[in-house]
């Protein structure tokens, strides 16, 4: 059965929620689900904004056979090209096969790599500024590239001033009714889920983000229609906000991530009395984790959310505990920046994880070390609770 939303009166929500799936990109979890988003804009010609992922194929057939209700279809119009996306690109071109696709050069590449259809005479391959006309609908083209893959673009429909904003402005998490933002408690339901979207998925791409954000910035935008995640038509400024924040891996807030890595407890003990002295000092923007228990991505997440990192680890293997280097290999590979780090170490005879940790961090553009490392040998003592004091004091006064 169809399962459609207007967003318009002639543009017409298609997508699905996926609440099976257990790992996007088969990597970040998704304890709620998520949506793939994809809209059929009924006008003089119809045109679809994106297909979906494989996982959602009968839904979303069945709603873009409703959407058309009965017409033919004219136009695909791909904006990205990773199969969350694309997937169904392939059944669309068979069941319409007289529908144009819309891409760029660097979609028709892909297009070719994924699928095996002649694309012969169904390309309408487009450029930054290009415009097509549905009718009452002019779409104009922008070019996203790394946002989150090269070939992504996004399309503007100045006539109703919605922006198809491909995966940016977009969340993990499925729908729970309603398809848009301004209907669904989204600072509860979804904020957290939009920051580590983001982090992990488009995190690394800071610099491309800012160009689209400076574009975006000429456009008269009333809409936001991501392709995951709720549609928004109200207070479309906050989420620019976070984006112009996050892209320019700037903290959302002062505030301080503890992840530690611990073995046996005793790691875990000296980072949570520093949570203690950091709470009595009166932080309380604080969050601990155990970061063998927590997946990476929620740490990444709350590493571009806040601007103090404390990083907790043992040495294993005359180097860092393993959880503790895949966290700081990911900060490094998703470009994180502009942070404020401490360090707490420890080790039974040749204690060197917090050097190490200090390697890797030291390494990235725009980290400061506050404060002393304190590199402990198996457990802390009484006599090393005023450097761990210290520490705390150095974390409060940088936070001022
Ligand atoms: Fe939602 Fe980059 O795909």
């Amino acid at each position: 059965m169809y399962c459609t939303q207007k967003v318009t009166d002639d543009i017409i929500w298609v997508g699905g929620s996926d609440r099976r799936l257990a790992l996007f990109e088969n990597l970040f979890p998704l304890p709620d689900g998520v949506s793939y988003n994809a809209y059929l804009i009924q006008d003089s010609k119809t045109a679809l904004m994106d297909t979906a992922d494989a996982a959602i194929t009968r839904q979303f057939l069945e709603n873009v056979e409703h959407a058309l209700d009965g017409r033919e279809l004219d136009y695909l119009i791909v904006n990205h090209m990773e199969p969350d996306h694309c997937a169904v690109i392939g059944e669309i071109v068979r069941r319409w096969p007289q529908a144009k696709l819309v891409g760029n050069a660097k979609t028709f590449q892909l297009i070719g790599q994924f699928f095996d259809f002649p694309l012969d005479d169904k390309c309408i391959q487009v450029k930054e500024g290009d415009t097509l006309d549905l009718g009452h609908h002019l779409l104009t083209f922008m070019m996203a590239p790394m946002v989150h893959w090269p070939e992504v673009m996004m399309t503007y429909d100045a006539t109703d001033k919605i922006l198809f904003c491909a995966d940016a402005f977009g969340t993990f998490g499925a729908f729970h009714g309603s398809v848009f933002a301004d209907e669904v408690d989204f600072q509860n339901r979804y904020a957290d889920e939009a920051r580590r979207y983001y982090a992990n998925i488009v995190g690394k791409y800071g610099s491309q983000v800012q160009s689209v954000l400076k574009k975006a910035a000429k456009l008269d935008i009333a809409m936001l229609c991501p392709l995951h995640g709720p549609i928004w038509r109200q207070d479309i400024a906050w989420f620019l906000k976070k984006y112009d924040l996050w892209s320019r891996y700037e903290p959302e807030e002062q505030g301080v991530m503890i992840a530690y890595g611990s073995m046996y407890g005793n790691t875990s003990n000296m980072a949570e009395v520093l949570a203690n002295l950091l709470a009595q000092k009166g932080v309380h923007a604080l969050r601990v984790y155990d970061i063998s228990k927590t997946d990476t991505s929620y740490l990444i997440a709350d590493a571009f959310r806040y601007s103090n990192l404390v990083l907790a680890a043992p040495t294993y293997n005359n180097g860092i505990y393993l959880p503790m280097e895949t966290l700081l290999h990911d900060m490094a590979a998703l470009n994180l920046q502009n942070r404020r780090y401490s360090l707490l170490g420890n080790g039974s005879w040749a204690p060197i994880s917090a050097n190490k940790m200090n390697e890797h961090l030291s390494a990235m553009k725009g980290m400061q070390q506050v404060g002393e490392p304190l590199q402990i040998r198996s457990s802390l003592k009484p006599e090393q609770l005023p450097q761990l004091e210290a520490l705390a004091q150095a974390i409060v006064d940088s936070l001022q």
